[in-house]
């Protein structure tokens, strides 16, 4: 049974990723952090016939516990594949840099850079043996080009940045690709408090995107299509940086 992990997809993006891949035949593991509620709303509207969804709550941040979970999944499901994983977990602690507290740089790190190894490292041994997966790390357009105010996040990006194309070319011969999607500004609970009107005007196709265009992107990447794309970062931001 071929299953898709997909980290933070209770809500937002990583929950229209997790649609996405139940949708190309996947098997959904959907860990999010607290929100049972929203993360078994999610469940409910993937699990269909054939399609199974099983939760997997832990802190990406927190390396025993991630290491502990996967492993009794596996130990659990001998018949599981994990096949695709998609680290979409993510927070952000905006503000300016020399105001900064120590939490708010570690909280972002921890999650958003430390969740990538975290969540993917041991998951690695059975890829490899078995010679394929894919790995699709959701980055962000502040990991690119860096965004003021947002020095501990745009950090955390781009070092996933630079893991995605090291680890591409460590794994590459054993038919694992590893792949990251830079999105610009989404629709999600992330973006909630943005000025939408305003910061459109300097989006060339005009508005924010929606979680269900990443998805479809990160499904590309996840697809047979996809096989020989490896080391890359592909943007999804309407045109506002590339
Ligand atoms: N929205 C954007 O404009 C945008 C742009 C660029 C990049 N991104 C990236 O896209 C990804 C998804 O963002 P989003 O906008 O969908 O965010 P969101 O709506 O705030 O959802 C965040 C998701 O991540 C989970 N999560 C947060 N911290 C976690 C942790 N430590 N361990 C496990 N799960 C955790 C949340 O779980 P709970 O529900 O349990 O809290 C939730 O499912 C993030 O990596 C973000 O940096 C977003």
């Amino acid at each position: 049974m071929k299953y898709a992990l997909i980290t933070g997809a209770s809500r937002g993006i990583g929950k229209a990723i997790a649609l996405q891949l139940a949708n190309q035949g996947f098997h959904i593991l959907l860990n999010y952090r607290s929100n049972k509620k929203a993360a078994e709303e999610t469940a409910n509207l993937i699990k269909k016939e054939a399609i199974s969804c099983k939760l997997l709550p832990f802190d990406v941040s927190d390396r025993e516990t991630v290491e502990q979970s996967l492993v009794d999944f596996q130990n659990n499901n001998p018949e599981a594949e994990i096949e695709i994983i998609v680290n979409n977990a993510g927070i952000t602690k905006d503000g300016l840099f020399m105001w900064m507290k120590p939490e708010d740089w570690h909280s972002v790190i921890n999650t958003n850079l430390n969740g990538f190894y975290n969540v993917t490292r041991p998951l690695l041994k059975n890829m490899l043996t078995r010679r394929s997966g894919r790995i699709i790390n959701v980055v962000s357009l502040s990991g690119l080009k860096g965004n003021a105010g947002q020095v501990n996040y745009s950090a955390a990006k781009g070092a996933v940045v630079a893991a995605t194309k090291a680890l591409a070319q460590e794994i590459g011969k054993r038919g694992i690709t590893v792949n990251a999607v830079a999105p610009g500004f989404i629709i999600s609970d992330m973006t909630t408090n943005f000025d939408e009107k305003e910061l459109k005007k300097s989006i060339p196709l005009n508005r924010f995107g929606k979680a269900e265009e990443v998805a479809s992107l990160v499904g590309f990447l996840a697809s047979e299509n996809a096989g020989y794309i490896t080391g890359e970062v592909i943007n999804i931001n309407g045109g506002l940086y590339s």
